[in-house]
């Protein structure tokens, strides 16, 4: 069963601010087939950034809405889910970062579980509501030998805290849909890039350290393996799974782009050298092989022919066009790397929104 997008009318976008929600909310009020508002719910966390959206801010001020706040706040989210009458939730806020969630991984479990509990209870109380759409990964699924693809099918194995916490978030939302017939959708994607990530992953930080001459660090070999997708492409398989997925369903997506880590670092090397001339050193002697990530999953790579043949998504850039796109916004937003680099905005959040509690 399907609901049709006329019912979207108040759309609760969680983590808007991050990079994939920040970018899913540009995405969406670009599209022609979105006329409702969107009530973006993010507690601007280290990785939360409203200049993400300023100019979205401005131009769609009608119809964009920004709370600060948690996820995990039960009193706070019932409050919003009253106040504008909430019809549906795409649910992008949560704690992201592998690294992070080995060293601390309090903050993990409650965003990415308790969070989503609350924001799930929230949902089965409104009268009219249609869709909760859950965005999820593909390190649900563990770590993949030389071989095979993760499927809808494939068990779930998360071995850090980070997949573990967004395993566990899948489970309650699936239970939620089974158990009380909570209209569910959840897509499970791959390693995503492009403008607005926060330079602690993989692609920005190579990125803004080659262009800033500093040493690039690569885990271990350099052999592991990532499926990259260009953000984008993610925004626009969610909105077709919230616009013509099965409810009930879970749909992988993925950016038929498997690269080994070392190789994506020197195709940056080699862009950045393009595009700002060589100089004396080349990036690609930047490169230093560092200490591995405990537990590091090898392989990473989806199978994604269940939303393409369902719903005819597949990706529109390859690794090529996104990563020149990516390394062209990283040079051509030079005050936005600046006030994340110096934790400028951090001083913006706390004079418009204060601390956070
Ligand atoms: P991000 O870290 O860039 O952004 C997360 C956002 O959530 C931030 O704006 C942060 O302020 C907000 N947030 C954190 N805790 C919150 C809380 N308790 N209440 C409200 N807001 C809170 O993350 P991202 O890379 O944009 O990822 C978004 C979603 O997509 C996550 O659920 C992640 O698991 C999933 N995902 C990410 C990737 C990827 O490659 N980045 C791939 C697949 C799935
Ligand atoms: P990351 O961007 O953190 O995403 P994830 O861990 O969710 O896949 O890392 C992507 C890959 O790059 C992963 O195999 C770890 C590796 N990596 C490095 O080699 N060096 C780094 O500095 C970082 C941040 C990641």
């Amino acid at each position: 069963m399907t609901h049709g997008l006329q019912h979207y009318h108040n759309v609760l976008i969680t983590g808007g601010c991050g990079f994939i929600g920040s970018n899913f909310i540009r995405y969406l009020f670009e599209q022609h087939d979105f006329s409702g508002k969107l009530i973006n719910l993010d507690l601007l966390t280290y990785a939360g950034n409203p200049e993400n959206l300023l100019d979205i801010q401005q131009k769609y001020a009608e119809r964009y809405i920004f709370q600060r706040g948690d996820i995990s706040d039960k009193s706070l989210v019932a409050q919003l889910f009253e106040k504008y009458d909430i019809d549906s939730v795409c649910h992008f806020a949560a704690e992201s970062h592998v690294d992070r969630s080995i060293k601390q991984p309090d903050s993990f479990i409650q965003t990415n579980i308790v969070g989503t509990f609350h924001l799930l209870e929230a949902s089965l109380r409104q009268k009219n509501f249609y869709r909760f759409h859950h965005i999820s990964t593909d390190e649900v699924f563990g770590s993949l030998g030389p071989e095979g693809v993760f499927t809808e099918e494939t068990p779930y194995r998360p071995r850090n805290p980070y997949s573990a916490s967004k395993a566990s978030s899948d489970h309650l939302v699936r239970a939620y849909g089974n158990t009380y017939q909570l209209p569910v959708t959840i897509s499970n994607c791959s390693n995503n890039y492009g403008p607005f990530q926060f330079p602690e992953k993989l692609i920005p930080l190579i990125i803004l350290n080659a262009l800033e001459k500093k040493p690039l660090p690569v885990y271990g070999d350099g052999k592991h393996v990532r499926d990259w997708l260009f953000v984008t492409d993610h925004c626009e398989a969610i909105w077709l799974i919230m616009k013509q997925g099965r409810i009930g369903e879970t749909y992988n997506i993925g950016g038929m782009t498997e690269r080994e880590n070392i190789d994506i670092v020197h195709t940056i090397c080699d862009l950045v050298d393009d595009r700002i001339g060589q100089h004396s050193t080349p990036s690609r002697k930047l490169i230093r092989f560092v200490q591995d990530r405990p537990g590091h999953d090898r392989r990473y790579a989806m199978d994604f022919r269940k939303i393409k043949n369902e719903l005819g998504w597949k990706p529109r850039e390859n690794l090529d066009t996104g990563l020149k796109k990516t390394v062209d916004w990283y040079l051509m937003n030079q005050k936005w790397v600046e006030q994340v680099r110096t934790g400028e905005y951090r001083k913006w959040i706390k004079d418009q929104y204060g601390e956070i509690s």
